[in-house]
């Protein structure tokens, strides 16, 4: 058969992964697809960089839309990233017939609706494996393996950077920049490393899930971001006393009102398998009304992990390329004329517990009146601590039970205005994740 023609958008980590996979891996690849997959061009910047790397045979130019015009190229792979030129060469390449695979979740979650519903009125294919959890097949598993359940929740950590700098702060005592810069020089870090350290790519990646979870539209506006950059190193030492480590989760649940859809720095018990995930790896816990738990881990960033993905989606594409379009796997799972719009909640109407610190001067009345705030915003305290400060100060630190994020707005405010409270009041989000 004759072998399907890929034109690669970017050679970066990721795209010289995938030229590598398909390179060592391409006779296996070849068994396994039915057919060869072979790179016929690359779009990228700088050609005599990426000359070195693929040889003479292969087309290298700057101009992406070339590829995204180019009668010979069967699929377009996208992983340059960004949003401009990226969007414009892919719904080109959609208009001219070709099948798209990407790793961009910053793309696919901002213009997500625009780009499926433009691939699905021309009957191609748009896989994007690689743009959630790296080399983790989450979304096959969600959108197929899973697809007999009603999903109830979705909880991960999706971003390898954040979770890289939080073991390293946590297990090395080493400073946040320092931490950083490794992870920009190993390739997890995004282009702009503010997209990960303010949860921003986290966020990308959970809208997409909730998306396949529970059949909605991409909504990555309605998302809740709070990032790690906040972080103070003595809250990761509280947590742990408490029996608790902090990891950036990206968290979406289904409630009769509607959807949660946030990611933040949340206490998780140490002793559950999601708090020693460590280093730049993912891992998404997802709970079905029939399978229960399950739970999905590897490596969430870099070259050859990522390239798995994306190999695996160009294999996908290639076995489905003659497969009638009404009978593919949805792209977001639900067929799309069963996409509804059920409300994604406003952060005030989520339900969480809480970790809430406060520095304050060290005299009597202090606890009651901060226990009278709480009782009348309906917040219940599950355990709290002391911590001396200096000679007459202390840190008071609360762990509550669940409550409307809506109260504990209305105590935080309270807190605050009190003559007795030093600091800003910390307060992070408990999940027991059971
Ligand atoms: P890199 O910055 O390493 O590579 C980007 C590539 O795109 C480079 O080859 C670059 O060319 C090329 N490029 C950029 N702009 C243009 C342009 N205007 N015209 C032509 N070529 C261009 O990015 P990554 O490989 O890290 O990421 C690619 C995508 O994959 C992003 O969407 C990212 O979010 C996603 N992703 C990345 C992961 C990772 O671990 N790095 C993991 C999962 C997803 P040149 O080489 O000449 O500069
Ligand atoms: N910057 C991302 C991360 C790359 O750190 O997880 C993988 O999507």
């Amino acid at each position: 058969m004759k072998p399907i023609r890929v034109g690669l958008l970017g050679l970066g980590v990721v795209g010289s992964g995938v030229w590598t996979v398909l390179a060592q891996n391409g006779g296996e690849i070849a068994r396994r697809a039915g057919r060869r997959i072979e790179v016929a061009a690359v779009a990228v910047r700088n050609v005599a960089k990426a000359r070195a790397l693929v040889g003479a045979d292969v087309r290298v130019v700057t101009d992406g839309m070339a590829l995204a015009h180019d009668p010979d190229i069967d699929i377009v792979v996208e992983l340059m990233g960004g949003d401009t030129l990226a969007r414009e060469c892919m719904l080109a390449a959609i208009a001219n017939g070709k099948h798209i695979v990407t790793a961009n979740k910053a793309l696919l979650a901002l213009h997500g609706n625009e780009i499926f519903a433009a691939a699905q009125r021309r009957g191609v294919m748009v896989a994007f494996e690689a743009a959630v959890a790296g080399g983790i097949p989450i979304i096959k598993a969600i959108r197929e393996g899973l697809t007999a359940n009603r999903i109830q929740w979705v909880a991960g950590i999706i971003n390898g950077t954040t979770n890289f700098i939080l073991s390293e702060m946590r297990q090395r005592g080493l400073p946040f920049e320092t931490v950083l810069a490794e992870a920009q020089q190993l390739g997890y870090a995004e282009a702009d490393p503010t997209f990960d350290i303010e949860g921003v790519d986290a966020a990308h990646k959970l809208t997409l899930l909730a998306s396949l979870a529970f059949g909605v539209p991409v909504q990555f506006d309605k998302a809740t971001t709070e990032g790690i950059s906040h972080l103070a190193s003595e809250d990761i030492v509280h947590a742990e006393r408490l029996g608790y480590r902090i990891k950036l989760l990206g968290i979406t649940r289904h409630r009769p009102e509607g959807i949660e859809l946030r990611v933040h720095p949340t206490l998780i018990p140490a002793d559950c398998l999601l708090a020693n995930v460590e280093g730049a790896m993912n891992a998404v816990l997802v709970r079905g009304d029939a399978v229960g738990l399950s739970m999905y881990y590897g490596q969430g960033a870099g070259s050859l992990p990522t390239a798995s993905a994306v190999v695996a989606d160009l294999v996908d594409v290639a076995r489905l390329q003659a497969a009638d379009p009404e009978h593919r796997v949805p792209h977001l799972a639900f067929q799309p004329e069963s996409v509804v719009d059920i409300p994604i909640l406003p952060m005030s109407e989520v339900r969480s517990s809480y970790y809430l610190r406060l520095r304050v001067d060290d005299r009597p009345g202090v606890l009651a009146d901060l226990a009278r705030i709480l009782s009348q915003s309906q917040i219940s305290v599950g355990s709290m601590f002391q911590q001396p400060h200096g000679e007459h100060q202390a840190d008071i630190i609360f762990l509550t039970h669940e409550a409307r994020e809506g109260d504990v707005d209305t105590a935080l405010q309270a807190m605050q205005a009190l003559s007795f409270v030093r600091s800003g009041v910390t307060r992070l989000r408990v999940e027991s994740l059971n």
